[in-house]
This record gives C-alpha cells, structure tokens and sequence, in this order.
C-alpha cells in the first residue's frame, strides 16, 4: 500500500536551478515575480530555495491553511524575525500563550471599546487638519505619509496609554523604522548574522529596540504606582484576568503593547495613504463619499454615524483589495498535509499574498480597475470568502479591524469636509513597494483645495 506522501504529487514550479538564477530579479519586483509563478504554474507554486515553500492563490486553500486546519499552520519564518522586535506578543506568539492572550485582548477591541476611542480618533486628525489648513494657504505640495504615520502613532499611543507620545513620538517613529528596515534586509538575507554579532547594523538594532522597551517600561512602572486611574486600553490589558485569574506580566504587557502601537499604525498609515491616491483622481467617487455624509452638517462622525457611511466603507475596502498594507501572509506546515491535491512537506513554507488573489483574474472582474461598487452586498455574494483578506482570515485574523477602519473613516470623513485632494504626481509614477508592509513610492504627494 502507498504511504500518505506517495499518494500526492509535487507542486509545480520554477526549477531550483532558475530559482536561484532569477533570485536578484525577484529581488526587484516580488510582486510581479510571484504574480507572474501565480500565472504560470497555477494555484498551488512549489519553490526549492534553501527550504520548500508553496505558495498558494486559490481561496479554497488559503480557507484550509487559515481556517480548516489552522492548527497545523504555525506563523512563518518571517516571524521569527519579527519576533526580535515584538517578543511574545499577539503577532508572533503561538499556541496557547497566543489563546491566552486573544482571550484577554479581545474585549478592547469590542465594538462598544473601539466606540469609546472616536473622540480620539477625532481630536487628532482634526488637529492633522489644522496643520493642512496653512498647507492649503500656501499652496504647498506635501506627502500625506509622514502626517499620517504621525496621526496614527499618536491615536495609537493615546488610547493605549491616554499619554500624548509627542515628547518621545519622534524616537518611537524612528525606531519602529530601524525595526521595520532591519526586518527587511534580515528576511532577505541568506545568511543573517546572529543579533548578538556587533556588527553596525545589529548595534543600531539594539539600540532602538533598549530605547522603545525604556519607553513602555516606563509608562507600565508609572501606571502599576497609580493602578486603575485612566480608563485606557492599558489599564484595560493590566486589569484583564486569564481563566485562572492570573494577569499579564509586566513582560508580556511590553511585548502586546509594542506589538499593538506597530501592527496598528503603519498598516492604518498606508490604507489612508492608499485610499487618498485612489480618490484624488475621481472626483465622482469623492462627490457620492460627501453627499452621503452630507447629514453631519460638518460635525465629526461618532461610531454610530460611521455605520451609515456604507458607500465610503466600500472605498475604503477596494482600496485594500489594490494596495493591501499587509501585502504577504506567512505559516509553517507542523505535519505534512494535501492541498489541491498536491503534497505539502511537513516544514513547507507557506506563502499567501492578499495582493495576488485580491487580484487575481479568476475572482475578480477587471481586477486592476478601482471600483468600490464591487463591494455592495449584491456584488459581493458570489464571491469566495477567501479571495479578500486584508485583515487576514480565521483565528488570527487582525484583532484591530474595526478599530482600523473606525479609525480611517473618521480620517477621511473629516478630511473630505475640509479639502480636495489633488495629486501632484502621475498616478502612474506612484508604485506598491513590497517593504514589510505595502508602500507608496515614492510617495502620495497632494496639493489641498480648500473647500
Ligand atoms: C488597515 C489596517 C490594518 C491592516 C491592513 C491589518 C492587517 C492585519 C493582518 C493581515 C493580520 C494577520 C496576520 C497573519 O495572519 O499573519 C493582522 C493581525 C494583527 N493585527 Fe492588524 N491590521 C491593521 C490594523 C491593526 C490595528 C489598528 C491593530 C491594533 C490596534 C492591529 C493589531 C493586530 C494584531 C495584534 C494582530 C495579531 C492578531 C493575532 O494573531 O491574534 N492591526 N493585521
């Protein structure tokens, strides 16, 4: 009788030789590189590089790995390094610790929570918009990226800790780029030196990241002196209790908050950013987004005001459907398994990329086209649940979701109230650069008209 791995076939793919000869070129263009093996070998792309790896594009295996049997996929090797930086927090932990921690987490993330955070939501973009207000005066054109990774740092940083970062926000920022730019070279590097070798690259790591753990320490310190005072999501972690009643560690709570200020502000960053250069150049879109915000008379959105904003909700999915922040999801195969009918070794890297099926000819009419209408129920209802996941799918889809797009409406309804975005670029010279997270290059550079 066939053992259980005769029975499968190996996945197509790129031979191992041309794998490593086209190395440099992929290097250049992921995207176009894996879209392209997408292409050609079919929903399931075997690569032989230093280990195995499977990339997959079908929804019906992304489901499998995400959902059906999720408890044979751990998080990827790319993690690991991510790890570096965001300890044992939700992202990265595994198993039980992740359980425990989902568990405690999840109540702050709550409709009712994330309800609490608008106000803050609100006061800062407004104080963003304030700042645009001169910008509009002088006519000047600027990057929306750096004020809105600002806007976010600081939302993120004040419903956290209700302290305003500013004093620090600047070495926040900085830091969370030496980690974000380190992550990168490391996961493409075959042979990464060890943390602890004192190369320039690694000192400058250790650096930043003693000087981020300073900060948290700190704030945890002064809080555990003055226990419960400040309703915030802080005090909201440190009074969660586990089934045993047991809260988290002083460790643990560095570790998820550092992992809540970088998972939620970049990826939010980016899907505004995004979501800017796509509806600075269709004004149709804009004119259906204001007329149906129309009833706030100008005053800021509370989150039952966000519900009713059903079409610029819509925008703001088919802007993450082209340009998804996070671009690339990755797990290790524990045992061996069968997708598609073709083996997976137990140790196999598993590669889904939302950018590739949120694309993907089979499951989306002209797939490059923006079009926020794909997104009405009526549209939507046909489609495979799996070929849109830029919030991930399953267990471990993003626990900041609503929070997310709470966040990016009010943004942008606020913004839409006061300005016109004009593009003061090509569209076609602005392109997705596949860092950790999606970016624009070289960047959205708008003029405001104000209104
Ligand atoms: C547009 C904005 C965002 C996008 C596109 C995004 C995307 C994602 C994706 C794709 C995952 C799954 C990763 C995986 O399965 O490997 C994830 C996980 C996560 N996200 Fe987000 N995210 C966003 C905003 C946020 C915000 C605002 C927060 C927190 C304030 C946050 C916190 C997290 C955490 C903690 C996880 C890990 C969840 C777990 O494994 O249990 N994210 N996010």
């Amino acid at each position: 009788m066939l053992t259980r791995s005769r029975q499968f076939s190996k996945a197509p793919g790129p031979p191992t030789l041309q794998f490593f000869l086209n190395l440099t070129q992929f290097r250049k263009d992921p995207l176009g590189g894996f879209f392209h093996a997408a292409l050609t070998y079919g929903d399931v792309v075997r690569y032989r590089g230093m280990w195995v790896s499977h990339q997959l594009s079908h929804p019906d295996h992304i489901q499998h790995v995400l959902q059906g049997n999720f408890a044979n996929y751990r998080k990827g090797r790319g993690y690991k390094i991510l790890k570096l930086s965001l300890g044992e927090g939700l992202l990265t932990s595994e198993g039980a610790l992740w359980q425990r921690q989902r568990k405690m987490t999840q109540p702050s993330f709550q409709g009712q929570q994330v309800a609490s955070f608008v106000p803050t939501m609100a006061e800062n973009s407004l104080t963003m918009l304030r700042r645009w207000e001169e910008s509009a005066r002088q006519g000047e054109v600027f990057d929306v990226v750096p004020d809105f990774m600002r806007l976010t740092l600081n939302i993120a940083a004040e419903v956290l800790f209700t302290t305003n970062l500013e004093a620090d926000a600047e070495s926040i920022r900085r830091t969370l780029d030496i980690g974000r730019d380190y992550s990168v070279e490391r996961a493409w590097s075959i042979f990464p030196p060890p943390l602890s070798f004192p190369t320039k690259r690694n000192r400058e790591y250790r650096g930043a990241l003693a000087n981020i753990h300073g900060i948290i320490d700190r704030i945890i310190a002064e809080r555990r002196r003055a226990p419960g005072r400040i309703a915030d999501l802080l005090t909201m972690l440190m009074e969660a209790r586990d089934e045993n009643g047991a809260p988290m560690s002083d460790k643990q709570l560095r570790d998820e908050v550092i992992t809540l200020l970088t998972a939620g502000h970049e990826t939010t960053t980016l899907a505004l950013a995004w979501t800017c250069f796509l509806i600075a150049t269709r004004p149709d879109v804009v004119e259906r987004m204001t007329a149906e915000a129309a009833f706030l008379n100008g005053r800021s959105p509370n989150y039952d005001d966000l519900m009713k904003l059903r079409y610029s909700r819509m925008v703001v999915e088919e802007s993450m459907r082209l340009y998804p922040p996070v671009w690339t999801l990755a797990r290790t195969a524990v045992n061996e398994d069968e997708i598609g009918g073709y083996r997976i070794s137990a140790g196999s890297e598993i590669l889904i990329f939302p950018y590739i099926t949120q694309r993907h000819p089979k499951w989306w009419q002209d797939p490059d086209v923006f079009r926020p209408e794909r997104f009405a129920p009526e549209n939507s209802a046909a489609r495979p649940r799996y070929a849109y996941l830029p919030f991930g799918a399953g267990p471990r889809t993003c626990i900041g979701l609503n929070f997310a797009m709470t966040e990016i409406l009010v943004a942008l309804t606020l913004l839409l109230q006061r300005f016109r975005l004009k593009l003061a670029i090509d569209p076609a010279e602005v392109r997705p650069d596949p860092s950790v997270t999606l970016q624009p290059r070289p960047g959205v550079p708008v003029k405001l008209e104000t209104i």
